[in-house]
């Protein structure tokens, strides 16, 4: 069993009518100056946005906005909202939005106090030592970076999309009230889902397998979200199944789900630059990924294949059959994917057959120049990566 540190230290104000909190919140988190940062027209056109800058105003909070955040954000506005801050003496950031808006607000909040470019961060080549807080309205339950120490950017030079994790960006609060989400799209609901269940996944596919509480709480928790996203996607608008998509988004990546285990990530490294390279949705991305992944890996843990493919597949386990139990276990999470609407291979993701240059060049991407591995379970070399990407055309 692996030791570990568990900190998660946003206050979660979770239900109808939670926002009407925020100015409250805000003040006591020490904000007297926000940046309200969204994305592109959602949050307008439910209402949300000029319901919270109503709030703000209400609550004595004065606030400068800054729209514009698209799906895998961009450093560009990442410098916009930098040097906006300054000019205005922001001293808090509130993102209105999914994850992308989180992310991008994180990195707003690290670059205004620094001198040197933001970017550096995420490239390893500086650690900061102080960064702005923040804290958010979450729309969308997928990325869990409401609670997440990690913050994802895509440099619009290159197309180069780059996670980095520290402590300082836990958010202060999140406000989290699920009737927000009954307006997502059937994709943006799947794909948020698929996000989530593989951030427990990354945690739960583990040489470590001596943590039983662990695993039993991403078990159940991987159950609900199969079961709860069927449901929604019938029903949009049910706000029992919603709350609890929203409420385990965050649960299954702060931390939580992987106390005492090893974690893996492989899968979230291969598909950042499926997401860097082609504009596709995260979680989509992620489900195009996985199976190629999960075959290619599972020798290294038979036996927790298994165990997925029974404790949270419904797979009847054949004894006499370890590998062909784990290889319907996948199977069986593909034929999920497909009925909730996500693709299995690139081809469905991409909606053409990737090429070998684009696969040689997310290799290159992905193995930072062939200087590093990826994954836990089985370290992957550049060679494991192409051999993945290539399992996963489709
Ligand atoms: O831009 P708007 O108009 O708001 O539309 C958004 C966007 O198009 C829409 N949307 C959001 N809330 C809505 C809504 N539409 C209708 N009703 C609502 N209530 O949904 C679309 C997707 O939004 P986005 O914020 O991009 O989604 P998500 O939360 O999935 O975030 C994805 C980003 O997070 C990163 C991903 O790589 C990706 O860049 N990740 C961040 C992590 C973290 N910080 O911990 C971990 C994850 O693994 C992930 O990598
Ligand atoms: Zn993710």
């Amino acid at each position: 069993m692996k030791d570990f540190i568990y900190y998660a230290p946003t206050e979660v104000v979770f239900g109808r009518e939670s926002e009407e909190k925020v100015a409250q919140l805000i003040k006591k988190y020490g904000g007297t100056k926000v940046l309200v940062h969204y994305g592109g027209k959602s949050a307008q056109k439910s209402g949300l946005l000029p319901k919270i800058c109503d709030l703000l105003t209400q609550g004595g909070v004065s606030y400068v906005l800054l729209g514009g955040v698209v799906p895998n954000p961009r450093l560009s506005l990442v410098h916009q909202g930098i040097g906006l801050c300054r000019k205005e003496g922001v001293d808090f950031i509130l993102a209105v939005g999914g994850g992308s808006v989180i992310d991008s607000a994180k990195a707003i909040a690290y670059g205004v106090p620094y001198s040197g470019e933001v970017w550096d961060f995420y490239l390893g080549k500086a650690t900061p030592t102080a960064m702005l807080p923040v804290a958010s309205v979450l729309t969308i339950p997928a990325a869990g970076s409401e609670m997440s120490e990690a913050s994802v950017i895509t440099n619009d030079d290159g197309d180069v999309k780059i996670g980095y994790s520290n402590t300082l960006a836990r958010p202060k609060f999140a406000i989290m009230n699920p009737e927000r989400t009954f307006t997502l799209p059937p994709y943006q609901t799947a794909a948020g889902v698929t996000d989530m269940m593989m951030h427990t996944m990354e945690r739960y596919f583990s040489k470590d397998d001596d943590m039983d509480v662990t695993t039993d709480i991403a078990e159940a928790c991987l159950r609900s979200m199969r079961n709860a996203v069927t449901f929604v996607l019938d029903n949009p608008s049910n706000y029992r199944y919603r709350a609890q998509i929203m409420w385990a988004g965050s649960l299954m990546h702060n931390g939580l789900t992987g106390c005492g285990v090893s974690d893996d990530w492989a899968t979230h490294q291969l598909e950042h630059e499926l997401s860097g390279m082609f504009d596709v949705t995260h979680g989509a991305g992620l489900s195009a990924v996985w199976p190629s992944w999960a075959r290619y890996v599972m020798d290294a843990n038979l036996s927790r294949f298994v165990r997925f493919a029974v404790n949270v597949m419904d797979v009847p386990n054949d004894f006499t059959d370890p590998q062909g139990t784990a290889e319907r276990g996948i199977q069986a999470m593909e034929q999920f994917y497909h009925r909730i609407g996500m693709p299995i291979n690139i081809k469905e993701l991409i909606g053409r057959e990737v090429t070998d240059d684009e696969i040689k060049e997310m290799v290159r991407k992905c193995s930072r120049d062939y200087q590093r591995t990826c994954g836990c379970l089985k370290v992957l070399a550049a060679e494991d990566m192409e051999k993945i990407y290539r399992m996963a055309k489709g």
